[in-house]
């Protein structure tokens, strides 16, 4: 599971501007999402097919009836953040825009989110306005630098005319939604949700692996281990190689898990669990979702930990792996399971 910026296309009529805009969103912050590691995917409310709302309950209970509430609620349920392109409608939102902020309620809550209008005499501001108001009822956190299109000037042929001043302006958008979104995860996500992992981590999971390190120096009686010796620089790069993963415990970073694809292994690396938090499952979990998010075409797990580091192996040996004959780094054990 990676990051995810949902950008919601509010109108459905036949020959919208809509989707033309969420098309020129994505491909001007392509770089800028792939750098920080996150997806971003367009929500068109055509294509979502809501009807005007009809489930019997409120939507704060969360239980819903129907199947497009459901899948409408898994969709914002999975996004970090969100972009609302939306037109202006008699100086207001599209009704469908309303209409799809009205089927859920936590699923927005704490969520950073984006206007982009346009429109004629108003450039969409009238109604990005009344959607504000909408989204902070929902208690999401409008970021500002929303983007305004006066129809007449910044399309032509339907398309949005693409500037570089424009997509400077959506990149730092993006940018910005990201980081508050890291800022508010603890806030949207449940308590213990394997989270990727963010740069705001990064501080923390140098404290954390240097902490659990220290317990396999001693095991090994070696002090020259890369997880003990690491700068912040250092954790930081990791992020870009390795797909990392971090728990929270009341906004504490207390786990933490990685993995990268070799060849046709899903190498996992770096399982580490706060002290005070072992023995209750959480480097079991850890691992196991590691596994879980192996790519296509992967046929073993693998990964190594200290020769003399007996109670890892035995973790391992418990989780399925066996030790291997892969080559490792010197006084260290290879470990693998077949998948
Ligand atoms: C029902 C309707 C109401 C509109 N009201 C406004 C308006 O209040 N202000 C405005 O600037 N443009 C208004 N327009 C023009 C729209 O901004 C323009 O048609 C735009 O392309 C609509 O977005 P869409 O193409 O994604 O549907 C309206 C258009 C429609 C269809």
């Amino acid at each position: 599971m990676s990051k995810k910026i949902l950008v919601v296309v509010a109108s459905t009529r036949p020959g919208r501007l809509g989707p033309a805009v969420a098309d020129w969103f994505v491909r001007a912050t392509a770089g800028t999402a792939a750098a920080r590691g996150v997806d971003v995917e367009i929500a068109d409310l055509a294509e979502v097919g809501l009807p005007f709302l009809d489930e019997p309950e409120h939507p704060s209970t969360g239980i819903y009836l129907h199947e497009h509430t459901k899948a409408w609620s898994r969709l914002v349920g999975s996004a970090d953040a969100l972009v609302f392109v939306t037109s202006e409608y008699n100086y207001s939102m599209p009704a469908t825009l309303k209409n799809a902020f009205d089927y859920l309620s936590s699923e927005w809550a704490w969520k950073p989110c984006l206007f982009i209008g346009y429109g004629n005499t108003s450039a969409g501001t009238r109604g990005v306005q009344m959607a504000r108001s909408v989204a902070a009822t929902m208690r999401m956190l409008s970021i500002g630098g929303d983007i305004f299109l006066r129809i007449a000037e910044a399309f032509i042929d339907g398309k949005v005319i693409e500037t570089e001043r424009l997509a400077a302006r959506a990149q730092e958008a993006l940018s910005e939604l990201d980081h508050v979104a890291d800022v508010l995860r603890p806030l949207y996500r449940a308590e213990e949700e394997i989270m990727p992992a963010a740069t705001t981590d990064v501080a923390e999971l140098l404290v954390l692996q240097r902490c659990c390190w220290v317990d396999e120096a001693l095991a090994n009686d070696r002090l020259d281990l890369p997880a003990l010796q690491e700068s912040e620089h250092e954790v930081q790069e990791a992020l870009r190689d390795w797909t990392t993963w971090v728990v929270r415990k009341s906004g504490r970073l207390v786990g933490s898990v990685r993995a990268k694809r070799v060849g046709d292994s899903w190498h996992i690396g770096r399982l580490m669990v706060a002290p005070d938090q072992r023995h209750g499952g959480l480097g079991r979990r850890l691992l196991a979702y590691a596994e879980s998010q192996a790519p296509a075409g992967i046929s073993e797990f693998t990964l190594f930990t200290g020769e003399r580091s007996e109670r890892n192996i035995a973790f391992y040996q418990k989780a399925g792996y066996a030790l291997s004959s892969d080559e490792v780094p010197p006084g260290a054990v290879g470990l693998s399971k077949p998948l």
